[in-house]
């Protein structure tokens, strides 16, 4: 078989010369075999963003169906599961943030926990030293996963039944799909990662290379999602699928057991909201520390000229580098789990601390991380991820970042069950002081314990102007997803960019410890030069985030755009030429 890619700017189509007798789903339309992907769509009834182009896709059709925003990201969540291993999920957790049709303002956590045999010291050695790789790769890596028990509590605002939105991804890790070209480099560079962690073989080995057009065919998944459709959150919290989850664990030491998986719950929480220059920013609380690090970093940078210093100018950047430092100092120290840990919420938040927080900027000269610690609170209280933007013509707008942790998690795949697990432990501070995978550090706040829940960064958000939807937005990319957002939103609001500019524009990435700011390549040689000159280090690297943004245009369509730094696609129904 054979896929040939031809990409314009904004739009890739692929086609593989295959049987088209497997089409996705009853609603037709959606061929695995041979798909378009749009990077851009403006349409009027509905549209989806997210990391692959037949998640997108299904997200829509369901929408055309007569579901509606709700009923798109499940069906999206789970089709991710399927066509985009990396990150999309069913062995991982995630974050929801939503605007109903109804005006309420909601926010679900379906956030892993950590399982009851797991303590403080578990990646520690004898000498008290971190174990270089404990927490991510392997059995022992993976938190309790939250996504299936998160899909149900989100079925409260859904208007379709659950068979009809998991069967698009049934049928998709039956029949197959076609492989794009960096899903098939990205699966050959984790072939000796997957002979290492797993126990039985996974259908993401291959003896020979995997190349683009390749068909993926995931049976094991198949019926883990058939057992799902048919006993619902039991189909994967008990019976069968437990017991695969149990035995796997047995088989490489990992600690996860059928009661952990029959305790897990998921959440539901007070969203996080605020007001930004007339709009409401609705994100996610603890535990994520996305929410109340954008609204740290976007009130520190406020009441300064933003819009005269102009975007990627040097004195912009430098603003928002030292918003940034700050914000990830508080992070380190005060958040994690507020069921486990009394984080100082309202605090942290505050408009007079965040002043005496930036008292110390100074325009032009970089700050220092040694010397700019984390706040002083009156009380102490205490990459591979994936985003999906979706919204409908009723009102719904829907904003989830789900996620194993790190590209294919643990790289662990439960036998006989077909899915990968997280390795969401490592987003617990192991030890304190002592940085994780994204070089975060963290402290008492975010020590492992029993049941808890790690801190994430993740900020699936919404603005609302006048109450109504304005920008569904989110990002994977661990730490730095907060400041992908604050700089997308900054761009849209105080620098006045399309959607796609905001986008697609180069992005930079402070998070105070190390104190340096990471660059994408494309981020410009004369701002660089002028940060080293005012005594920032600058470290170039790989792109920051993978943003999916959908924005309501003054007429009420709808601007989706899915970033290009992927495969990412926007799609939608009843398009506007
Ligand atoms: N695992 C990435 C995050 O939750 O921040």
């Amino acid at each position: 078989m054979r896929l040939q890619i031809l990409s314009f700017i904004t739009i890739s189509f692929f086609f593989a010369c295959s049987s088209t007798k497997n089409i996705v789903g009853s609603n037709g339309p959606v061929n695995p075999y041979q798909y378009t992907s749009l990077k851009k769509s403006i349409v009027k009834n509905g549209a989806v963003a997210s990391a692959h182009p037949l998640a997108s896709k299904i997200g829509v059709e369901i929408m055309k169906s007569g579901g509606n925003a709700f009923d798109a990201a499940i069906a999206t969540q789970l089709a991710l599961a399927v066509v985009y291993p990396g990150a999309g999920n069913i062995g991982g957790g995630g974050f929801m943030v939503a605007r109903t049709s109804t005006g309420e303002t909601i926010a679900l956590d379906y956030r892993e926990m950590a399982p009851a045999l797991s303590h403080r010291d578990m990646y520690l050695d004898a000498a008290g030293n971190v174990v270089e790789g404990k927490s991510l790769n392997g059995h022992l890596a993976a938190g309790v996963p939250g996504t299936i028990a998160g899909l149900f509590e989100s079925m409260k605002y859904a208007t379709l039944p659950f068979a009809k939105l998991i069967q698009p991804a049934i049928d998709l890790a039956q029949n197959g799909f076609v492989l794009t070209q960096r899903e098939a480099v990205s699966l050959n560079y984790l072939q000796d990662t997957l002979a290492k962690y797993n126990t039985m073989r996974t259908a993401f080995q291959k003896n020979i290379a995997w190349k683009v057009g390749d068909t993926l065919t995931q049976t094991d998944l198949s019926n883990t999602l058939k057992r799902i459709r048919d006993n619902g959150a039991a189909g994967f919290y008990e019976g069968a699928t437990a017991d695969l989850i149990v035995a796997e664990m047995k088989r490489g030491s990992g600690i996860i057991t059928l009661n952990d998986l029959k305790n897990y719950t998921a959440k539901w929480r007070t969203p996080h909201s605020f007001n930004y220059k007339g709009y409401t920013v609705v994100g996610m609380p603890m535990p994520s520390s996305g929410g109340t690090l954008l609204h740290q970093m976007l009130k520190m940078v406020e009441d300064k000229p933003l819009p005269t210093y102009g975007f990627n100018s040097a004195m912009a950047v430098q603003l928002m580098t030292e918003a940034e430092r700050r914000a990830y100092a508080d992070r380190a120290e005060f958040m994690g789990d507020a069921d486990f840990y009394k984080v100082p919420a309202t605090g942290m938040v505050a408009d007079t601390y965040l002043k005496e927080r930036m008292k110390d900027y100074q325009p032009g000269v970089a700050g220092n991380s040694t010397v700019i610690k984390p706040g002083v609170l009156p009380m102490k209280e205490s990459e591979q991820t994936t985003h999906i933007s979706v919204i409908d013509k009723q009102g719904n707008a829907v904003s989830v970042t789900t996620t194993l942790n790190n590209g294919y998690g643990s790289k662990t795949v439960v036998g006989g069950a077909g899915f990968l697990l997280n390795d969401e432990m490592d987003d617990f501070s192991a030890k304190p002081g002592v940085p994780n995978f994204y070089g975060a550090v963290g402290g008492e706040a975010n020590a492992i314990a029993p049941g808890k829940r790690m801190l994430s960064s993740m900020a699936p958000t919404l603005l609302l102007q006048n109450g109504k939807p304005f920008l569904v937005v989110g990002t994977p990319g661990g730490t730095t997803i907060p400041t992908s957002v604050f700089q997308t939103i900054v761009n849209i609001i105080d620098f006045g960019m399309t959607t796609e500019d905001a986008v697609y524009r180069p992005k930079f990435h402070h998070q105070w410890l190390p104190d340096q700011v990471d660059v994408e390549k494309t981020f410009p040689v004369a701002v660089r030069a002028a940060l080293e000159k005012m005594g920032y280090k600058i470290v170039e690297r790989g792109g920051i985030g993978r943003v999916e943004a959908i924005k309501v245009l003054p007429d009420g369509s709808f601007e989706a755009v899915a970033d290009n730094r992927g495969d990412d696609a926007a799609e939608g129904y009843t398009p506007i030429p």
